[in-house]
């Protein structure tokens, strides 16, 4: 007989897409769910739940939310350790702050302790899976899916391509990225919860022969997903036009070599054209905002509402360490006051579902995760609303659950993940 565990709370969940039409409606609210082996079993009241489960432990949240666990659809593992470093806009950053340290990935030691670090960080903040860039060292792959794996955690990562543009230490060639892409595929890609993804890190530090490398290789391998960065900063955009000078735009670079497809995942997308929107568009390519990331860079504001109404497949992700936070919670809170800059605030519904349902669907994983319904994997989060003094005399007042759970959004942090639950068990 599997364990089972009765969670007993107030279950939100999706059933439609909050944004198409109301909100709220497209949300559904339970009391209880039964999570049998790494399963949801049931989703129900409480009496009816109890009655069909009657071996089930019960453990009672009270007035607590109980969400899927959030999704990070874009970080950086490797830049934990140097996340908010100041003062600098995307190249000089990279430069500067991002290259050095991901050299020292090429200590495989040094690996292994950060992607145990960054798990940790990240399973405190209430995150149960992301999608990562790796370092272009092999051994930094593994290193994350070790650590994942033996946490039973659903990740995916893949190891960064770069063959100019960076120092020393950190190119590979447009036939070694071929081929160590190949071998960590092998060796990871479907194994437990493992994915692997196919890692260009931007044109900029990719030749053509290695986008074309990457291309065919994601043509033999079309189950994989391709993550990159696309149109972050107006600057980058330059030094792409002038790299590429026949490319008709930024995503051009990728679309010419095989590099633009529906499991693709490409990151910022802020600057866009109305070419590489229709393509984008004609794709069903994921595009993953990043809002903590574009404010402390100074890359600029995502068009989230007319990308949502032009029916774009859209993530929403920390981009850590360039983000300033682990913390999905907090990425929710900057995607509001972006949408605010831009006169489209988002309702805490929609930015919820960004942070889970968004963000699977971005991965092609919304079929396991993202969502609480009977069969999904159990990954879930358990948020106090009233965490901290502030935030508690402001959802006091609250006349209902979504006024309740916004200050949660907007001041919340890792003090209002209770808990959470990774494939069935709790951490
Ligand atoms: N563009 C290319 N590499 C990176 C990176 O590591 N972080 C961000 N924010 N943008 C990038
Ligand atoms: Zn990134």
């Amino acid at each position: 007989m599997a364990m089972q565990t009765l969670l007993k709370g107030r279950i939100l969940s999706f059933s439609n897409s909050p944004f198409d039409g109301d909100p709220v409606a497209a949300t559904q609210q339970d009391e209880a769910l039964v999570i049998s082996d790494h399963i949801i079993a049931a989703v129900g009241s409480f009496d009816d739940l109890r009655a069909a489960y009657p071996q089930a432990d019960v453990i009672d949240h009270g007035n607590r939310v109980i969400l899927a666990g959030f999704v990070d659809a874009h970080v950086h593992f490797p830049q934990t350790a140097m996340i908010a470093s100041w003062g600098k806009r995307l190249i000089d950053w990279l430069n500067t702050y991002t290259f050095p340290e991901e050299m020292r990935f090429a200590d495989s030691a040094y690996a292994e302790e950060i992607a145990n670090r960054y798990l940790d960080l990240t399973a405190a903040h209430g995150t149960t899976t992301m999608c990562s860039f790796a370092t272009i060292h092999p051994a930094s792959v593994d290193a994350f899916f070790t650590a994942a794996q033996s946490r039973g955690q659903r990740v995916v990562t893949g190891k960064t391509c770069m063959d100019r543009n960076a120092p020393e230490g950190l190119r590979d060639t447009a036939q070694s990225a071929y081929d160590q892409s190949k071998v960590l595929l092998g060796k990871w890609h479907g194994v437990d919860r493992l994915s692997y993804a196919i890692t260009p890190r931007f044109s900029p530090t990719s030749t053509i022969e290695q986008l074309e490398a990457m291309g065919a290789l994601w043509a033999e391998h079309p189950d994989c997903l391709m993550q990159t960065h696309l149109s972050e900063q107006t600057d980058e955009i330059e030094w792409v036009k002038s790299l590429f000078p026949d490319a008709r735009d930024y995503l051009d670079t990728y679309e010419s070599y095989g590099l633009l497809g529906g499991r693709g995942l490409y990151g910022h997308a802020i600057h866009l054209e109305q070419r590489e929107r229709d393509r984008l568009r004609e794709h069903d390519a994921a595009l993953v905002h990043c809002p903590t990331s574009n404010t402390f860079i100074g890359s600029g504001l995502f068009d989230m509402a007319g990308l949502m109404a032009d029916g774009h497949r859209i993530g929403l992700a920390t981009d850590t360490g360039g983000g300033s936070s682990f913390s999905m919670l907090r990425t929710m809170a900057a995607a509001y006051e972006i949408g605010q800059l831009r006169g489209t605030p988002m309702h805490a519904a929609q930015l919820l579902w960004l942070a889970t349902v968004g963000s699977a669907r971005a991965l092609h994983m919304d079929d396991v995760i993202g969502n609480i319904a009977p069969g999904k994997e159990a990954d879930l989060v358990v948020l106090d609303l009233a965490s901290t003094p502030a935030i508690s005399q402001r959802s006091d007042r609250a006349s209902d659950l979504w006024e309740a759970i916004f200050p949660t959004i907007m001041m919340g942090d890792d003090r209002a993940i209770t808990e959470v639950w990774i494939n069935g068990k709790r951490r």
